[in-house]
């Protein structure tokens, strides 16, 4: 009985552990900057690689550029320059079709000794873009291409005209960041099938008849959306510049903050949906929902992509606003750096619980994270009346009271039961402490994290001094905040035990310390220092 229980609470634990994990934090990236043309200026682009460290001592290798860095400090930011750039697809000239794999090299492997956040800014004259790079292990086989909108200052309405770089249409950009080749197949109206090496990138045009409507590899790539000259005012172009998330395993609701989505259309790449829509309602898809207006492209986040903890810094010189979507009982627990956020202004999103408001940026501090709550947050800049922008980079999805975690917190109720002095060892064996409860916020953030069904109740480590009949706990901190479950403890026993049961509120009660009762061990998360 008590063994098949332990299943049941490690399957928990995983699943909870799965929905809750979603971040852009890992140890190996590939960046790949599009073309960026912006028409008549002939300036030199200007492509920046920054990377956010998370942990002390953190290295970082950018093998093509050359670079071993310095060791960063935990939150330090550093910037890297590279004229590297995606070129003009290259079309065979006597070829009879445009549906072609045109390869190149020019996609560049970051590398960290520790958890990094990176992000890929792209810079000509008025033509900016920029995106968080997702690391390569979160990179997914499927993706659902954007349908293509049409542009509505370009003469060409987003036509495909090759040889005409200015205008060229839009395209998909592909990246594989493993060792091994990946063969690719672009599905839809027409397929299009290519193989692209190891760290090699391929580039697709796309017209705007639809013609393809989903990539499938056999290994994990990298998918990019963009145009690298869309027309603007004043016979000058812009970058459209888009990161596609790989397709969902199901339908995922999309929330759309009223202020960006003024004039905007709503581009859905499910297989069974590609129209647009200038509604505000929210979307559901397994595929990307993009956001466009003439001369801007935005990701949405899907609800179950929220983050607790967002990267804010690098884009100081380049990000006007920010925009907000959380649940509307969340909307106090917002914390700039160490300090409640405060923000008012909140607008209702029609037909759900959410609200969302912006913010005008200051930055003096760096991160942003709630405490309660997970929350989109996109980053909105503008440089001579053009918006561009992305969703911040997510550093975790794990609020927590107590800051902005880098390195989850491990809970675990151990399947053997021993005596609580052994249970101490048992947890140090696995690296962890037989918990200590002394603080009333800490008891409620686990409280509402175990539901372990079938185990009724589990050590904790506190224990009444023989002597003087005072509970002490074991890392020292004072016995404050108590949750007996009767209001206080009886009077017989010397150890406790925290109730597993459900309503039970992880009730204690004081219990005989020979008996064999499993462990609750934990290790706390690391957080950010603010
Ligand atoms: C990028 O880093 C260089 C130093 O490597 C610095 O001079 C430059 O100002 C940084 N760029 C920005 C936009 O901060
Ligand atoms: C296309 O042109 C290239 C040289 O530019 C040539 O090698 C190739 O055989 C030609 N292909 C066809 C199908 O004519
Ligand atoms: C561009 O290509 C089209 C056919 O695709 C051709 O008719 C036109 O002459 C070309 N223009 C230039 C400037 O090469
Ligand atoms: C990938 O494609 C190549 C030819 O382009 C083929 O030889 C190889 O078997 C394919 N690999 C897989 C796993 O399908
Ligand atoms: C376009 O150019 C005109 C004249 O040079 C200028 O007054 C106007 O502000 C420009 N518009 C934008 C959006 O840059
Ligand atoms: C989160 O922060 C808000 C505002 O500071 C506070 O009122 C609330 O109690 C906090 N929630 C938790 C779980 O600490
Ligand atoms: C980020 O996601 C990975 C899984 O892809 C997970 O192992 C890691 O713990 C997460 N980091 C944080 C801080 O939540």
């Amino acid at each position: 009985m008590i063994r098949t229980a332990s299943v049941v609470l490690l399957l928990l634990a995983a699943q909870i552990a799965d929905s809750q994990n979603f971040n852009n934090t890992g140890k190996e990236f590939v960046v790949v900057f599009p073309e960026n043309i912006a028409y008549y200026h002939p300036t030199d682009p200007i492509n920046e690689i920054w990377v956010t460290a998370l942990h002390s001592d953190t290295r970082i290798t950018i093998e093509k550029l050359n670079i071993n860095s310095q060791p960063l400090r935990v939150t330090e930011t550093t910037n890297f320059t590279t004229g590297l750039e995606l070129k003009k697809p290259d079309i065979p000239e006597n070829s009879t079709s445009l549906n072609v794999f045109s390869i190149s090299d020019e996609a560049i492997k970051v590398t960290s000794t520790k958890d990094v956040v990176v992000q890929a800014i792209s810079l000509r004259k008025n033509s900016v873009q920029y995106a968080p790079v997702i690391p390569s292990h979160k990179l997914g086989t499927k993706y659902f291409i954007p349908p293509v909108p049409g542009l509505e200052e370009s003469p060409d309405d987003g036509a495909v005209v090759v040889n005409v770089t200015e205008r060229g249409p839009f395209r998909l950009i592909i990246v594989n960041p493993g060792e091994d080749q990946a063969n690719v197949t672009i599905k839809g109206g027409e397929e299009l099938s290519g193989a692209i090496e190891p760290g090699k990138v391929a580039q697709i045009l796309l017209n705007n008849n639809g013609q393809y409507q989903y990539v499938e590899a056999d290994r994990p790539v990298a998918v990019f959306f963009s145009h690298p000259c869309a027309f603007q005012d004043n016979c000058t172009c812009g970058l459209l510049h888009a990161m596609v998330p790989a397709a969902k395993d199901d339908k995922e609701e999309f929330l759309i903050p009223p202020i960006l989505a003024e004039q905007a259309s709503i581009l859905l790449s499910d297989e069974k949906s590609r129209t647009s829509t200038d509604s505000t309602a929210p979307v559901d898809s397994e595929g990307t929902v993009i956001l466009h207006k003439p001369s801007f492209l935005l990701t949405l986040m899907s609800k179950k992509d929220f983050g607790s903890c967002f990267v804010l810094t690098p884009l100081r010189y380049l990000i006007k606003s920010f925009h907000i979507v959380v649940h509307k009982d969340d909307k106090n627990g917002i914390y700039i750096g160490g300090d409640p956020a405060g923000y008012t202004g909140w607008e209702e999103l029609k037909g759900t619980d959410y609200v969302s408001t912006h913010v005008k940026v200051t930055f003096q501090k760096e991160f942003m994270w709630h405490n309660s709550s997970v929350m989109a947050v996109y980053l909105v800049g503008e440089k001579n009346g053009r918006m561009y922008g992305n969703p911040a980079p997510v550093v975790s999805s794990i609020p927590d009271y107590r800051g902005c975690v880098v390195t989850p917190e491990v809970i675990e109720i151990l399947d053997e039961e021993k005596r609580w002095k052994e249970s101490i060892k048992s947890c140090e064996t696995k690296s962890l402490k037989l918990i200590s409860l002394s603080d009333n916020r800490l008891q409620k953030h686990l409280c509402s994290k175990i539901s372990a069904e079938g185990v009724k109740e589990a050590w904790i480590g506190t224990r009444r001094s023989s002597l003087t009949g005072d509970w002490y706990w074991l890392d020292k901190q004072q016995f404050g905040d108590s949750n007996w479950a009767s209001g206080k403890p009886g009077d017989k026993d010397q150890c406790a035990v925290m109730s597993l049961k459900p309503n039970d509120d992880c009730s204690w009660k004081d219990k005989n310390c020979c008996d064999a009762i499993r462990p609750f061990c934990y290790k706390p998360p690391e957080f950010l220092p603010m």
